[in-house]
């Protein structure tokens, strides 16, 4: 099969969809990998490292798309891309259709096959895609929360961990799942002082089981995120209700009861925030500041980040991306229904519910 690998175009996305190590298992099986030139700059692979693992480097993102049976990136296409994907080509990629009715008209236009990560399911009914950047965004919360807790960016002007005559900061964190258990594990590396809650004892239990002594785990509710409100330095937002928006757990009033310079990371903000003055931030304009509370809420915060980010993606994704080139996408997807799962507009037709259900249109949408 012929894949091809796109420069990420999308406003500060750093990501590739695919490593020189991806470019080498796909070549060694008989499969053409076309890679547009400086599409790995950001990720830390140029085109030479593509090259010697057997791509075929192209030089604009046109011919990319031209040449491709399989299209393999990292976000959503972006208007500007819209055009260029053909009739039959898989597009294998982060869709997130639900939030967007354009992209989703414009696929169904298109008459490609689009499978989305973010769809592709485990056997456990975990999202094995999805996880990566879970894991990234949760220990980066800990990384971007000590940052702003500094005087010059309007925080406290509190260091995370003490010294040694000085105790180190609270951290609250909101949800026991991905996000909040690398957000807690790195916290408690610093030495902070952790609470981790959830609503979900099974979840508890498990962090109860895993971390040090100094994290430790309360069951959600008003009274008690109120209580830990006014001594939080640091509230990390990681709820997640699948399919849903973020329940507000800290509201606007509970913001007053916080110590001027405390700081809020809502990663949950994709799915709205959990936070009620939460509302989406970029990596070029990443806070702000609403009662004295520094609110650090990036949509896209593994973007960054990408020398980590595209290799603990593309761990994942190229399991998946040989199974799609060895067999052909029907085969694969019968083969594995799990995949199948990714599988969302086939050919101008809606094949995933959940989209219709977003957009109120019934199975006859066309
Ligand atoms: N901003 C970013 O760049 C970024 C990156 C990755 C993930 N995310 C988002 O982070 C959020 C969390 O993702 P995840 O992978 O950790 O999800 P997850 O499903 O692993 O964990 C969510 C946890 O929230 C808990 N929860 C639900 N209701 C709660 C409540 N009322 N109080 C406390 N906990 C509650 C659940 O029981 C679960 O343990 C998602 O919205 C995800 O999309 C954002």
């Amino acid at each position: 099969m012929k894949i091809g690998i796109p420069k990420e175009i999308k406003n500060n996305e750093n990501r590739v969809g695919m490593t020189p190590a991806g470019v080498l298992e796909l070549s060694k099986k008989g499969h053409e990998v076309y890679v547009q030139s400086t599409a790995g700059d950001f990720s830390g692979f140029d085109d030479k490292d593509y090259h010697a693992a057997g791509a075929t480097i192209l030089p604009s993102i046109d011919r990319v798309y031209e040449v491709s049976d399989m299209i393999v990136k990292v976000k959503e296409p972006i208007e500007q891309e819209y055009g260029l994907i053909k009739e039959n080509q898989i597009v294998f990629t982060y869709f997130h259709f639900a939030s967007n009715q354009n992209l989703t008209e414009a696929m169904m236009r298109s008459k490609s096959v689009c499978i989305a990560y973010e769809t592709v399911e485990d056997k456990d009914g975990t999202l094995p895609l999805l996880t990566p950047m879970s894991e990234v965004a949760g220990r980066m919360a800990i990384q971007q929360g000590a940052k702003y807790l500094e005087k010059p960016v309007k925080g406290k002007g509190l260091l995370l961990g003490g010294v040694p005559g000085v105790p180190p900061g609270k951290v609250l964190v909101l949800g026991a799942g991905v996000v909040g258990i690398q957000a807690a594990k790195m916290a408690a590396g610093l030495g902070a002082q952790v609470t981790v809650l959830d609503v979900n004892m099974n979840r508890l239990r498990h962090v109860n089981d895993i971390m040090p002594s100094h994290v430790v785990t309360e069951f959600s509710n008003e009274y008690n995120i109120r209580k830990h409100l006014k001594t939080t330095d640091l509230v990390v937002g990681g709820v997640l209700i699948t399919g849903a928006k973020a329940p507000k757990l800290v509201t606007r009033d509970m913001l007053k009861t916080m110590q001027p310079g405390a700081v809020i990371v809502d990663v949950a903000v994709d799915q709205g925030g959990c936070i009620e003055t939460t509302r989406p931030t970029t990596h070029e304009d990443p806070a702000y500041i609403i009662d004295d509370i520094v609110h650090y809420c990036v949509a896209n915060m593994p973007g960054a980040v990408p020398y980590t980010s595209t290799l603990a993606l593309t761990n994942v994704t190229l399991p998946y991306i040989l199974k799609l080139a060895d067999a052909g996408w029907e085969k694969a997807c019968d083969h594995d229904p799990l995949l199948a799962k990714g599988l969302n507009i086939v050919k101008g037709a809606i094949v995933y519910d959940p989209i219709l259900e977003a957009f109120g249109w019934d199975e006859t949408y066309a």
